[in-house]
């Protein structure tokens, strides 16, 4: 979906119905035994959490609760919103059977500053907000504009853990994300093409498509809906260069922001098929260290994680 023209009502309308179908099954797909990769981000998370002494921690789209009911602990009060209405009915489900009140589960956008509270009787500020899957689905100009609603509706001294999907990953990936990442954000090809005589032209289109061919621009698959509801791929879903998203929260009036790195691939993923164990082995030994420097490269996904 192209964002620069589409108004946000529609984006967000587009990812309603992209997680429309996904309310009960998300959870086992992702977190479950079936999951693809182990859930690495869940320990990170909570360990950044208990290290805090997060009291009263908010999810803000936080799907079926599917990191919310692992939060819950003696003395902490947990609560939780999202976009999807199918979403948020399997977060009251579970939160329910888990003892949780209804009322701290809710339907809101993180780009709505008063979605953050479950209604004005109940408006303390949080002392942590997490917020993970979401940002991928803000417009550029959009996430300002969370960032600021997370940093207003912490108190002092308040934690924000802010999950993204690496846009440096691209370049250890060799394949189509490569392409895009080489073109759009590293070579400046319109500012080559406005300059370079009709000869250097042609010849910078073939560089180019010589470039192509070297990666797998195939893959990785465009993930489509499961009932003919618009796919992962086929809404919003951005990736993120952490240097820059860091900036932006240092931007907000964000304190000790650092990024922390998780999904980390031992190989380039087109060559992880063949020996599934051994990459799956050798990436889940890099997740032992989230700031590991070749995280920038070699995981698809980061938290930047700041204090108010
Ligand atoms: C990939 S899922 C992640 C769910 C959960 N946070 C987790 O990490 O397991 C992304 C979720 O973000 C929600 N979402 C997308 N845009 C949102 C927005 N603007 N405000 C609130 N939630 C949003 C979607 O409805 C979906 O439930």
């Amino acid at each position: 979906m192209n964002n620069k023209d589409t108004p946000t009502v529609d984006i967000e309308k587009a990812i309603k119905n992209c997680y429309s179908t996904w309310g009960e099954v998300y959870y086992d797909e992702y977190y479950g035994d079936g999951a693809p990769y182990p859930p690495v981000h869940l320990n990170l998370i909570k360990s950044i959490l208990n290290d805090a002494g997060s009291k009263r921690v908010l999810d803000a789209g936080c799907g079926p609760a599917s990191m919310l009911r692992h939060f819950l602990q003696k003395g902490r009060e947990i609560y939780g919103f999202d976009l999807t209405p199918e979403m948020v009915l399997e977060a009251k489900r579970v939160m329910g059977q888990l003892g949780v009140p209804e009322s701290h589960v809710w339907e809101a956008s993180v780009l709505n500053p008063s979605g953050y509270f479950c209604d004005s009787a109940n408006d303390d500020k949080y002392d942590a907000i997490v917020s993970c899957g979401v940002f991928p689905h803000l417009r550029e100009e959009d996430e300002i504009v969370a960032i600021s609603n997370i940093y207003n509706s912490l108190m002092p001294g308040g934690l924000a853990i802010v999950e993204a999907r690496n846009a440096l990953f691209s370049l250890f990936a060799l394949n189509r994300h490569t392409y895009e990442f080489f073109t759009e954000k590293l070579i400046p090809v319109e500012e080559l093409r406005g300059f370079a005589t009709n000869e250097e032209n042609v010849k910078l289109e073939v560089a180019l498509e010589q470039l192509k061919a070297q990666l797998r621009t195939d893959l990785p698959p465009i993930r489509k809906g499961k009932a003919g509801e618009l796919g992962y791929d086929e809404v919003l879903s951005r990736l993120h260069n952490p240097l820059e998203l860091e900036r932006v929260f240092k931007e907000v009036g964000f304190q000790e922001v650092e990024v922390v790195f998780y999904h980390f691939h031992s190989l380039p993923p087109q060559f992880s098929g063949s020996i599934r164990n051994l990459f799956l082995q050798g990436s889940i030994n890099m997740e032992e260290n989230p700031r590991d420097w070749r995280g920038y490269f070699m995981a698809s996904a980061f938290c930047v994680v700041a204090k108010k």
